[in-house]
């Protein structure tokens, strides 16, 4: 028998730590046997990787805010239809770093008030929440020193300043406690193996 898929997503501001959490739980898995799916937002199949590059390179004003929900959508929906959607229905586990909640919270809150806009989008052209999401608490600062460490050229969403990365950091804290039943907060100030630790039970209370 197959087993049932699981859709793990991993979210937190810039610098949190997710994507190596994200990295460290797939090994893991792998390592017990599971088959896995390692991916990500915006990306995670070649047309949604095309998009991601319109999406995170260039000027800030590149996009206007609408435009640019479009564009996650459209990213979204490709990986959701080539990607994540085959996994599950072959029984695999998809550990995706990062995934409609980064909507709702950057496009929702970050630039204007599209939530609504978020919402009725994600209704018509994803329907889809993951299984389970893991949001790594970190504390606002140091997330913003540690991504301003290692700019690279995909740094459209990352000129935000120490109030912003405070504000969003509380929006993830608002969004888990609006969907309580598949979000689990982990403190990300700690070392890196007790956060993964604490990332590994919780996954496992719902493969059980
Ligand atoms: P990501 O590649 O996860 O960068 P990081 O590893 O620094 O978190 O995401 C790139 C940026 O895209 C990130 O700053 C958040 C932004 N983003 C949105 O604004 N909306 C979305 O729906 C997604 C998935 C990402």
């Amino acid at each position: 028998m197959t087993p049932m898929g699981l859709f793990v997503s991993f979210e937190g501001i810039d610098g949190s730590g997710k994507t190596t959490q994200a990295h460290m739980l797939a090994e893991h898995l792998e390592g017990a046997g599971r088959d896995v799916v390692l991916t990500r937002e915006p990306g995670g199949s070649p047309g949604a990787e095309e998009i991601r590059r319109l999406l995170l390179e260039g000027a800030g004003d590149r996009w206007s805010p609408e435009t640019e929900l479009l564009l996650f959508t459209a990213a979204r929906r490709d990986h959701l239809e080539r990607t994540i959607g085959p996994a599950l229905a072959a029984g695999r586990v998809v550990i995706c770093d990062r995934f409609a909640d980064s909507t709702r919270l950057y496009q929702g809150l970050g630039r204007a008030d599209l939530r609504p806009l978020v919402d009725q989008l994600h209704a018509l052209m994803i329907g889809r929440e993951p299984d389970l999401t893991v949001l790594i608490d970190m504390d606002p600062a140091t997330g913003l020193e540690r991504a301003l460490a290692r700019r690279g050229g995909e740094d459209r969403f990352e000129s935000f300043g120490a109030e912003m990365q405070a504000r969003l950091r509380q929006g993830f804290l608002d969004l888990a406690g609006e969907f309580s039943d598949r979000f689990v907060v982990i403190d990300g100030n700690r070392a890196v193996e007790a956060v993964a630790a604490e990332v590994r039970a919780a996954v496992a209370a719902r493969l059980a």
